[in-house]
């Protein structure tokens, strides 16, 4: 919630800077944001709490773990779905990838977060959260044309947040550690209800309510 986040400079969490997301202004303006650092510096936190906030003011908002996402569009290809798949994730306002980096891209992954990227370009937003520093995306990527054309599109004007430090989930206690894995687990949960609820519109093709309470409860859940 976006109320509960912890504001430590030390950690390159700036509040003015989150301050000023939290307004939603640049989703408005349909720029993209990008958050870095290591695992457990609070990239999911942050992302689900400017998410929340984006659904608090009514806009559209999924939220999708990177590989699972690449997966649903692998799986769209197979069955046909690919075009209307891609037309309601270009639909969003503000889309998640969450967790960009851990898992090595495929060809078609490559070409697909391409199309996905420059579909969305100027009609909505993208967070981009991975462990990896922007410096390494290009070689993550592999593929110098296509690396160039995706970071071109996502980087460009983006807002950028370096988480900085240690784990916090070294310093959490038990009791909020467990509480932790349970938001956590629901996260993934619902990432997968996500999944099945985006799938299940590709009928319809347009955003339901249904699905707006499935997103916002999704981007709730942090
Ligand atoms: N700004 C914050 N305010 C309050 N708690 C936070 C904040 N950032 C992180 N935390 C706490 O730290 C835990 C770990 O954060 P989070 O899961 O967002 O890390 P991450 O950067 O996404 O890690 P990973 O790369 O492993 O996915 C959270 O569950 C939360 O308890
Ligand atoms: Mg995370």
């Amino acid at each position: 919630m976006p109320e509960d986040l912890i504001y430590r400079p030390d950690r390159g969490l700036d509040r003015s800077q989150i301050g000023d997301l939290l307004t939603c202004e640049w989703i408005a303006r349909r720029q993209n944001l990008v958050l870095t650092g290591s695992t457990g510096t609070g990239k999911t936190w942050i992302a689900c709490a400017l998410g929340m906030q984006a659904a608090r003011s009514g806009r559209s908002v999924l939220y999708h773990r990177a590989s699972l996402l690449l997966e649903a569009l692998e799986i769209a290809h197979a069955d046909g779905s690919i075009s209307r798949l891609r037309g309601l994730l270009a639909k969003a306002e503000l889309l998640i990838i969450d967790d960009f980096g851990l898992t090595p891209l495929t060809a078609r992954s490559k070409s697909d977060l391409l199309e996905l990227l420059d579909a969305r370009l100027g009609t909505g937003s993208t967070v981009v959260a991975g462990q990896l520093p922007i410096k390494s995306w290009h070689d993550f990527i592999a593929d110098p044309a296509l690396a160039d054309a995706i970071l071109d599109r996502l980087i460009h004007s983006a807002h950028k947040v370096q988480l900085k430090g240690e784990s916090m989930r070294k310093f959490t206690t038990r009791g909020s550690r467990s509480l932790s894995l349970v938001l956590h687990a629901l996260l993934l949960t619902l990432a997968l209800v996500n999944t099945l609820a985006l799938r299940g519109q590709l009928a319809g093709g347009s955003w339901s309510a249904t699905q707006r309470i499935v997103v916002n409860t999704l981007v709730g859940c942090g």
